[in-house]
């Protein structure tokens, strides 16, 4: 699907792979609407690229409800949905301090997973009422962000690698639901890429051991190379319910 003047919304796009994949689609020519639960960053991001910036918490069903009519309104019904918007945490399922406690891993699970997947149902709903755009009747496009973690998630991980695996879990089923209105799903897990989430999680130490380990080029990826990525899901309409690891070769060990 082309880019140009399509409606597209980027969730978590006042930072890192979003923000960088918020440019990357005004500069192709798409209205893009920056959903973000930082107001402050999403309305500089927004003004940088002429789009609309709309407060959001994913993790809260009414207010993904709100943004998407506040979206509708505005600008209109997306036919690209780039769901961005996550946290990570570290810690392990047991320590000398006690159990991992529930409300963490339920908050992980309920902004990576439960926010992607609330998003996806109300903008699928929307995009269903869309008339066709291309010769094989395609309506639109998601898509989500996993991680590598949801495949080989190290030690300290167990909350964020379980979202991320429910992220990768539903891609195909979403697709195959879809395809019937000529929507297609698409995800990335991405493996280090030079961002202020990945870095606050690793600290400057265990962020320079995780590159450490990558195979080539050996470097965090550019949060550039992430929307590069997202672009051409969108432009190739080949790809659909698979996740693409995007990860200059990287398979994680036992530990960061
Ligand atoms: N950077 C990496 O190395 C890396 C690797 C694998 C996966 N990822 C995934 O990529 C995505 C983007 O991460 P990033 O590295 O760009 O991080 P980032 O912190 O730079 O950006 C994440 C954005 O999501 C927003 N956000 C957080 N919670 C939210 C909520 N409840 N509702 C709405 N917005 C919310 C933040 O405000 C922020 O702007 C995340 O899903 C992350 O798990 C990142």
């Amino acid at each position: 699907m082309e880019i140009k003047d399509q409606i597209a919304i980027v969730t978590g796009g006042a930072s890192g792979l979003g923000a960088d994949t918020v440019r990357a689609l005004a500069a192709k020519g798409a209205k893009v609407a920056v959903l973000d639960l930082n107001e402050d960053l999403a309305k500089t991001m927004a003004d940088e690229v002429g789009g609309l910036a709309v407060k959001v918490d994913v993790a809260n069903a009414d207010s993904v409800a709100a943004a998407m009519t506040t979206v509708r309104e505005k600008l209109g019904v997306a036919r690209i949905v780039i769901n961005a918007a996550g946290i990570g945490i570290g810690r392990k399922i047991t320590n000398r301090k006690g159990p991992h406690p529930l409300d963490e891993f339920l908050r992980v699970v309920n902004v990576n997973l439960t926010g992607t997947f609330d998003v996806c149902r109300l903008a699928s709903t929307d995009m269903t009422t869309l008339e066709p755009v291309t010769e094989d009747g395609e309506r639109g496009v998601f898509v989500n962000v996993a991680s590598i973690f949801g495949y080989d998630g190290p030690v300290g991980n167990t909350a964020y690698a379980a979202s991320k695996a429910g992220v990768i879990g539903m891609t195909l089923p979403m697709a195959r639901d879809l395809a019937p209105y000529g929507i297609r799903v698409m995800t990335i897990a991405p493996g280090v890429f030079d961002t202020p989430l990945a870095r606050a999680e690793t600290g400057e130490e265990g962020f320079n051991r995780l590159l450490s380990i990558i195979p080539f080029p050996k470097r965090a990826g550019k949060p550039s190379e992430f929307a590069q990525m997202a672009c051409h899901i969108v432009e190739n309409s080949m790809l659909n319910g698979e996740v693409i690891r995007l990860d200059a070769g990287m398979r994680m060990g036992l530990i960061l």
